[in-house]
């Protein structure tokens, strides 16, 4: 194992069990796959939650992307999050479902919240893999999540430490010796 991962919180096997319940109830709650969706992944981070969620989800599907910095560089306090690229596709009139990897003190989530509502959607749910404790304010709402985790900073599976770390295939927590 990498020297600077301190342990495993969730293994690639109960992470991929939970991905695919999760598409079974994303599914159902769009009339079985009947609705077509267009999924806003806020990148970086989502990227490997989006691609193992969306080969389970039997609907027709477009992407729109949307890219948000909450962390410069090495750091592990959120910022107010910073938009880096606009939404790249049209979510006007459509049913639209934003995917990210973790839900921590909610701005970044809430800021895309805003950014879809603004343009008037058909519909607006949110897809977390993370959730720390209590952080995010309450009208940040999530409507499919995977797991609630403690107060920790966690990477792989999408999430990133200074931009590393992304492919690590479990999420994990760091040695806290690497943290500022
Ligand atoms: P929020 O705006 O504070 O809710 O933070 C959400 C964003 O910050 C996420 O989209 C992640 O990219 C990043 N983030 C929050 N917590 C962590 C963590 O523990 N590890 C890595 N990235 C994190
Ligand atoms: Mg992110």
């Amino acid at each position: 194992m990498d020297t600077n991962i301190a342990r495993i919180l969730i293994d690639r096997d109960r992470i991929a069990a939970r991905v695919q319940a999760l598409a079974a109830e994303i599914a159902a709650t769009y009339d079985g796959g009947h609705v077509e969706l267009t999924l806003v992944p806020i990148l970086s981070g989502a990227i490997i939650f989006l691609a193992d969620l969306i080969r389970h989800l039997p609907l027709k599907m477009k992407i729109a992307l949307v890219q948000l910095s909450a962390y410069p560089g090495a750091t592990t306090s959120p910022r107010d999050p910073r938009t880096l690229l606009e939404l790249t596709g049209d979510v006007a009139g459509r049913h639209v479902l934003i995917v990210d990897d973790i839900l921590d003190s909610g701005r970044t989530l809430r800021r895309v919240q805003a950014m879809v509502r603004e343009r008037e959607p058909q519909s607006l749910r949110s897809a977390v893999l993370l959730r720390k404790p209590g952080k995010a304010p309450p009208d940040v709402k999530v409507d499919f999540l995977g797991f609630d985790i403690d107060d920790l900073f966690v990477v792989g599976y999408g999430l990133d430490y200074g931009g590393l770390y992304r492919n690590y295939p479990h999420v994990a927590v760091l040695n806290p010796e690497l943290l500022p």
